[in-house]
């Protein structure tokens, strides 16, 4: 919902909160260059795919995307993919493309290992994710690619996960699973109006890309599901995820940078990472920063959610070895329902590349703020473990309800911060107020936070 801000309103706000919080002016948008429709289109069916969920179509998809480029410097060409259900392997994109899946369209992965290539493992992570050497390549993958957009009318991509997570649990791969859909050093990058369902791996993962819009998806896969993370923004920045329902078996969303030595020393952090209303349950957390972070992460603003039966609502996590930093985080306007732990910040999550990685390489994590959340049936407030001689440091929470079941409902070890209006009454070391003389240690997003687009700014309207 868009809505501009009068004065008349704004001092209404103002005057309607005692301790003057800090005012959200332009409830934002993803923002879009404006884009024209693409002069040319093609339909898969004219390069010989059969919608009958039992050709593979692999070289079809290949085909008609090699005949697309000669219109890359001409407005750019759609690839349209009607009804049908389109067995193939992974494909790679290529710039100013459009790829529109129709509705009752759906592009199917295959089950044969072999039709997911072996790519080289990230440098940022020195090897695949789950085993050491390469890693099957993504169903839909781009590289180097600018104007790039995935979309449709609620069509869906099927990852057939199902052989995936098999071959996961006997031990039976050979390589670290594929993403659904992955973008690698890419700008301008939409994915919207579309169903992603049953990824092997992690489902959307854009990787050192800028200007990300994900809008209007839904991704589903069973919560039992293993790694079938929503999206993962990775050591990319201006990203905006918004209107999005997911329900899956990791983390809805999971933002990174990067693995021990191999994201210290590639160092492309991921920031201006904006969120909106984003819904889902998950057996792991609702929003989570982490655990690979070594690159840094900083300005991340998230608002409007709601997670119910999930294991965690909020989660921070790292350990030493991993570097880096999580600074200038935002999370505001949350409803968790039937959540075990509503927030959970953990400082040894362990899990490390190989032996080589630096355990005095200690993670920076300051200026957190969580505002305005409430919660039903939450099992316990906060567990905030943060690491011996490495405080978490300005943990500000403001305006927090839970209604939990647990005795003993905060936590807190080697955290520091501040707090107002929280119950149940949270732990020793954020009890001290933060109004007004702490106001400044909590991030606020007083500062420019850019949008997507890098054009315009949020309005934020910060009283004193
Ligand atoms: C990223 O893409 C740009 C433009 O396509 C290219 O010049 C650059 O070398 C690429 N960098 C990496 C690390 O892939
Ligand atoms: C992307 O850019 C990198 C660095 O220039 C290059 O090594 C790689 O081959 C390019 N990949 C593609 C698919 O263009
Ligand atoms: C979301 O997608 C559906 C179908 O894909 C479309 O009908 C609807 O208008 C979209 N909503 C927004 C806000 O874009
Ligand atoms: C799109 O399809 C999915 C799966 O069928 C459905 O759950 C979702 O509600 C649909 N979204 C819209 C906007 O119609
Ligand atoms: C792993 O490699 C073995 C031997 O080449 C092969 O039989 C098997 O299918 C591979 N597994 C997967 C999941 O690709
Ligand atoms: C999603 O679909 C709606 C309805 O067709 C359209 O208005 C909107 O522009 C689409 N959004 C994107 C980002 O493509
Ligand atoms: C909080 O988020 C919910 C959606 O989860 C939305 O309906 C509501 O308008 C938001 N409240 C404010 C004050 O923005
Ligand atoms: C907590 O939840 C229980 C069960 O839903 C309800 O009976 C009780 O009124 C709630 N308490 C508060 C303080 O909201
Ligand atoms: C706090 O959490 C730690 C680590 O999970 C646990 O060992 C300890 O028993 C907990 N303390 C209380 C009072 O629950």
């Amino acid at each position: 919902m868009r809505r501009s801000v009068t004065l008349l309103e704004v001092l209404l706000v103002l005057a309607s909160f005692d301790e003057a919080l800090w005012v959200i002016g332009d409830s934002s948008h993803c923002k879009q260059n404006s884009r024209e429709i693409r002069p040319h289109s093609v339909t898969i069916t004219e390069f010989g795919a059969v919608g009958d969920g039992i050709t593979l179509n692999t070289k079809a998809f290949q085909n008609a995307i090699f005949y697309l480029q000669s219109f890359a410097d001409k407005g750019g060409a759609q690839l349209f993919v009607p009804a049908g259900r389109w067995l193939t392997g992974s494909f790679d994109l290529i710039s100013h493309l459009t790829l529109f899946l129709d509705k009752d369209a759906v592009i199917i992965g295959s089950t044969d290992s072999s039709d997911w290539p072996i790519v080289d493992p990230l440098p940022s992570y020195g090897r695949g994710r789950e085993l050491p050497g390469g890693r099957h390549r993504s169903l839909i993958y781009g590289r180097n690619l600018t104007d790039v957009i995935i979309t449709g009318d609620n069509g869906t991509v099927d990852g057939q996960g199902n052989v995936w997570w098999n071959w996961f649990r006997s031990e039976t791969l050979n390589y670290t699973r594929p993403h659904l859909i992955e973008l690698m050093n890419s700008t301008e990058v939409v994915i919207s109006n579309l169903t992603f369902l049953n990824s092997p791996f992690w489902t959307i993962h854009p990787v050192y890309c800028s200007q990300v819009i994900v809008q209007n998806v839904t991704i589903l896969a069973p919560l039992d599901s293993p790694n079938t993370d929503g999206i993962d923004p990775d050591s990319s920045d201006d990203v905006c995820i918004e209107d999005c329902y997911i329900s899956t078996g990791d983390d809805l969303i999971s933002i990174k940078s990067g693995w021990d030595e191999y994201g210290i020393s590639y160092a492309r952090p991921s920031s201006n990472i904006i969120i909106h209303r984003l819904a889902g349950e998950t057996s792991s957390s609702g929003i989570a920063i982490g655990s690979e972070m070594s690159g840094g992460i900083s300005e991340v603003s998230a608002e409007d959610l709601q997670f119910f039966n999930s294991n965690i609502g909020i989660r921070i996590k790292t350990t030493p070895g991993r570097g880096g930093y999580v600074r200038n985080i935002y999370i505001s306007n949350v409803t968790m329902t039937d959540v075990k732990i509503a927030i959970r910040f953990t400082g040894q999550y362990g899990e490390h590349p190989d032996e080589s990685y630096d355990p005095s390489a200690l993670p920076i994590i300051d200026k957190i703020t969580i505002k305005d959340v409430t919660g039903e049936n939450i099992r316990q407030a906060g567990l905030l473990e943060g690491i011996e001689g490495d405080n978490f440091l300005n943990i500000c929470l403001s305006n927090i309800n839970f209604n939990v079941t647990s005795k003993s409902p905060w936590n807190c070890s080697y955290i520091m911060g501040y707090s107002n209006l929280v119950f149940p009454e949270t732990c020793d070391p954020l009890r001290e107020g933060i109004f007004p003389e702490h106001s400044s240690a909590c991030y606020h997003l007083s500062n420019h936070l850019q949008r997507p687009s890098g054009q315009n700014r949020f309005t934020w309207l910060v009283p004193r």
